[in-house]
């Protein structure tokens, strides 16, 4: 199976998935700021690991592909548990675990001045990114110094939706560069997928809330038409929902994430697959094993939709 095993070493289960007969480095992964996985993360080792497929289609891509290495892989022994201190993490401290305030999102009616998102459904690429460059639909314009669109393929079978930009993508105006956009890339090489290449990113809030707060639900409300634009221009075949807050936003509950996990939802017809936020999953090692689970359903359901064109619920 294609694997990525320098992908997988960042995503802290590189102990757990070794090529058959090779020896195991015991250097922890360079980019792994967290422990080594706890022998439980052993699980995820038996699900079965993701093919690289691509339909054949022209791509539009904001980035280059980057190399996938493959190699058969198969479970090792865990590793003993080994602790390196936390480095500081830009990011705010999304939280995947329960969260005593989720909310389930509102779909809110448009108030008097709120500014139209009338026509957003017949926009083009090059419009829709206008018209969300000058977006002042709610009070995330105030404060921020751009909007941050999405990045990536445009025709890319895979969209994975984040909750809203941060301060580094904020500045950038790209979704996930900072540390846990880092774990992301990785994530994607550990299924032989790159960002740009045949993937597609993008938030559920395209301005950067103040402080790094959640958005509210009146914010995510009037950012919704922006990505159902995305999503139906895009035309993905799956979409991974990263963080509580984008699977409670997009698939409009306040369910938890560990219930939200492992099964096949929908949104505007298209399968998602809901995992923890890259963010969250920088301080949580024993939750990247879950990760990789969630990214071999994820491989799993597109193959689905690939072989017969639709994805079971
Ligand atoms: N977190 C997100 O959900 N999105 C980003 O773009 C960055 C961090």
């Amino acid at each position: 199976m294609p694997l990525d095993e320098a992908a997988l070493e960042t995503l802290g289960l590189g102990t757990l998935w070794v090529r058959r007969g090779a020896s195991i480095e015991p250097e922890p992964a360079q980019d792994d700021p967290v422990a080594q996985p706890e022998p439980h993360a052993a699980s995820a080792a038996a699900v079965s690991a993701p093919k690289a497929v691509r339909t054949p289609a022209p791509r539009e891509t904001a980035r280059g592909p980057e190399p996938a290495r493959s190699g058969a892989v198969a479970p090792s022994a865990p590793p003993a548990p080994r602790v390196k201190p936390e480095p500081p993490v830009e990011e705010p401290a999304w939280d995947d675990s329960a969260h005593p305030h989720a909310h389930a999102p509102l779909a809110l009616a448009e108030p008097p001045g709120a500014g139209a998102a009338g026509g957003v459904v017949t926009l083009d690429w090059a419009s829709l990114e206008a018209r969300v460059s000058a977006c002042e639909r709610c009070r995330l314009c105030e404060k921020r110094t751009q909007t941050v669109f999405g990045v990536g393929d445009r025709a890319a079978e895979w969209m994975l939706i984040g909750e809203a930009p941060g301060e580094n993508e904020d500045k950038q105006g790209e979704p996930f560069v900072g540390q846990a956009g880092k774990l992301l890339d990785s994530m994607l090489r550990a299924l032989s997928l790159a960002r740009g290449d045949n993937v597609y990113i993008a938030n559920v809030v395209k301005c950067r809330p103040p402080g790094n707060r959640n958005p509210e639900p009146d914010e995510v409300a009037r950012c919704e038409p922006y990505l159902q634009r995305q999503v139906a221009l895009v035309k993905p075949k799956l979409i991974v929902a990263l963080g509580r807050v984008a699977a409670q936003n997009l698939l409009k509950t306040d369910a938890s994430i560990s219930s939200l996990r492992g099964r096949v939802h929908r949104y505007e017809d298209v399968p998602v697959i809901v995992t923890y936020h890259p963010a969250y999953l920088l301080r949580s090692l024993p939750d990247k094993a879950k990760a990789w689970v969630d990214l071999c359903l994820a491989h799993d359901t597109y193959r689905q939709v690939l072989d017969k064109g639709q994805a079971p619920l």
